[in-house]
């Protein structure tokens, strides 16, 4: 049986889906069998991040019990698989969430991970993802705003019974009025699992007509290197960086070092 981890965070827009698809990408690169799902169910845009867009059986079918799970698994970068979540409003207010974890329980033995892209919020359709995992990831910005949400979200997960693996701070910047991880780990009573810089580099993801992952692009940014430790944290493996992240580190040492000498 595969790990079924929900990357939930309660307010919206501070990285759950570009997450759920990097990290998903890092597990695949260190041979482990992923499935990510987009369990945002109205507002689906995993596919769009991985460029997979289009397939024409989504969870939406699943869940509507008018398709197999097995014809909706589609094959993403480096050997992870997906689970795209529909575009039709219509079908999104048809769909029963609650019918989710028999969906992913079908498939729990098929993969090692299988990491659930959450929607924002704590509704139904929210529930219905924290209860078809094992495991909660949470993610926060460094923000007031953002703990006081993942602090919400974190109680929702407790009251499911499922067990919170710590929290993933992103769009780190060190800046001034950033709450420092000491402070979100007492806030949330939760370790910082991983941290997330914030990297150009994401926000370049949609901005080329042919949309990439990063982990694919540019494996060695700042963002895909921190959440390969993630990865591999998860995982249980040691850190291992591979020639084409050693060339991307090397470059932006050399980058640094060419602007200080001009
Ligand atoms: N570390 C980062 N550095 C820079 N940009 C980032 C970072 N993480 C995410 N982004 C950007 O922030 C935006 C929101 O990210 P994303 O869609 O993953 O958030 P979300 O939590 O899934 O949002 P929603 O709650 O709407 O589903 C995207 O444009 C993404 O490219
Ligand atoms: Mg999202």
């Amino acid at each position: 049986m595969g790990r079924v981890i929900a990357i939930l965070s309660g307010k919206g827009g501070v990285g759950k889906t570009t997450i759920t698809a990097e990290l998903g990408i890092a597990l695949a690169k260190r041979n482990q069998k992923v499935c990510v799902v987009d369990a945002d169910v109205a507002m689906a845009n995993l596919s769009l991040l991985l460029n997979m867009q289009g397939s024409p059986i989504t969870l939406h079918d699943v869940l509507l019990g008018e398709s197999s799970v097995q014809d909706a698994i589609y094959d993403g970068p480096m050997g992870l698989k997906l689970i795209p979540s529909g575009l039709s409003i219509e079908n999104y207010r048809r769909v029963d969430p609650e019918r989710l974890s028999s969906v992913i329980e079908s498939i729990s033995n098929q993969f090692d991970f299988i990491l659930l892209d959450c929607p924002a919020g704590i509704e139904k359709s929210v529930m219905a993802a924290i209860a078809a995992a094992d495991e909660v990831l949470l993610v926060t910005m460094p923000n007031s705003p953002s703990i006081a949400d993942a602090l919400k979200a974190k109680i929702t997960a407790q009251r499911l019974n499922v067990k919170i693996i710590g929290v993933i701070v992103n769009f780190v910047r060190h800046e001034k009025g950033e709450i420092k991880f000491d402070d979100i780990q007492k806030i949330l009573e939760l370790p910082v699992f991983g941290l997330v810089p914030y990297d150009q580099e994401i926000r370049r993801s949609f901005m080329f007509e042919k949309i990439s992952p990063l982990m694919v692009r540019n494996p060695g940014s700042p963002a895909a290197l921190s959440i390969q430790k993630t990865a591999a944290k998860l995982a249980g493996l040691s850190v291992k960086i591979d020639e084409g992240e050693k060339r991307g580190i090397l470059a932006r040492i050399f980058g640094i070092f060419k602007k200080k000498s001009q």
